[in-house]
């Protein structure tokens, strides 16, 4: 596989590795992915003045989840779904900020491509300044492009993915985005405007750091708790990292390696993370980069999601030590 060098841009890293492997694509990859790195800058262009811009707070509305939403979970969606619509790309987009998928208008050509989306996770760290992100996967729509697509042929198994990514707004703001063609990191210059592979070709190594809320242990069933207490045992020189953005908390891991774990436990029989836009993607990366993701059984991508907002325990990282756990967890009760 051809391999790239830092500096390359994100625009010609798409189009090189598109041409080469699909002489007759139309570019509609290419275009869609540069909609979600627009999205992301002008995300990101929010994100860094936020305090300033009076972007700090919740909007007062409580989302289809029960959460209350935040202004910049609202501006992060409505900003996702504009850079999306009318690229021709597109036909669905499936949103943790709305209650059905959204089609593209009428007035647009109705593209290949569904996208689920969290716009923005980590919404409870927005207002401390701490790391957040964008979480993307692209499906390939079934039905024939031109008309509207059903809402559900937003409801394929993980191994339909067709590329996923994430945005991350933290001391810089990088795209990482996995396809065939591997995992790749890319970081905005913000002076110029433009990304640059900074990442090339993510494999996740070897780690020892776990990274989960222990402030549930009491409610963690017993095949979790077997788990974290063995990493605790002094030999294995384990280390834990919290910091509650999945999307933070999953990069430090594909860079670092370990694992992020957020079972099934008495309060939430089902864990608590979505599987369409949050595990879905996230799982598309760990594996292609060398990885596992798991429910505390099978794997992730195996899943069927049953409707759109499914939530699903998470179990992501170093395959080594997602194995370790998932054995530990086989018989734990999980009811997604
Ligand atoms: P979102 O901000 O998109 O609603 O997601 C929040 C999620 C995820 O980012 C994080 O891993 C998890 O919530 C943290 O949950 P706890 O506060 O229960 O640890
Ligand atoms: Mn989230
Ligand atoms: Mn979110």
């Amino acid at each position: 596989m051809r391999q790239f060098e830092e500096g390359t841009t994100l625009d010609r890293y798409l189009m090189e590795t598109t041409r080469e492997r699909y002489p007759e694509a139309s570019g509609k990859f290419t275009a869609l992915c540069q909609s979600i790195a627009l999205a992301g800058k002008m995300i990101s262009a929010r994100v860094n003045r936020a305090g300033l811009a009076g972007m700090l707070g919740g909007t007062g509305d409580v989302n289809i989840q029960g959460e209350f939403v935040q202004k910049l979970d609202h501006y992060a969606n409505l900003t996702f779904i504009r850079a999306l619509e009318h690229g021709g790309h597109t036909c669905l987009v499936v949103s943790e900020e709305e209650a059905e998928p959204v089609a593209v208008p009428s007035q647009f050509h109705s593209g290949r491509y569904i996208i689920t989306l969290d716009p923005l996770d980590g919404s409870s760290n927005i207002d401390c300044n701490a790391t957040i992100g964008s979480i993307f996967g692209i499906f390939r729509r079934r039905s024939p492009e031109g008309s509207s697509a059903s809402v559900d042929e937003a409801l394929q198994s993980g191994r339909d993915l067709v590329a996923a990514g994430y945005l991350l707004y933290g001391a810089g703001t990088l795209l990482v985005l996995g396809t065939e063609f591997g995992v790749q990191g890319f970081t905005l210059d913000p002076s110029i405007g433009e990304y640059f592979l900074s990442h090339p070709n993510i494999r996740i190594p070897a780690g020892t750091t776990y990274s989960t809320n222990e402030a549930y242990q009491r409610r963690w069933n017993p095949g979790m708790a077997a788990f974290i207490e063995r990493m605790k045992d002094p030999a294995r020189k384990g280390n834990a990292r919290y910091i509650g953005s999945l999307v933070a908390d999953f990069h430090r891991t594909l860079l670092k390696g370990g694992v992020f774990l957020y079972p099934s436990d008495r309060k939430n029989p089902k864990g608590k993370l979505r599987l369409l836009y949050e595990a879905f993607p996230l799982a598309f990366l760990a594996e292609q980069a060398g990885g596992a993701a798991t429910d505390g059984r099978t794997p992730i991508l195996d899943r069927m999601p049953k409707s759109m907002h499914d939530r699903v325990p998470l179990v992501i990282g170093g395959s080594d030590l997602v194995a370790e756990a998932t054995q530990l967890m086989a018989t734990d009760p999980n009811e997604a």
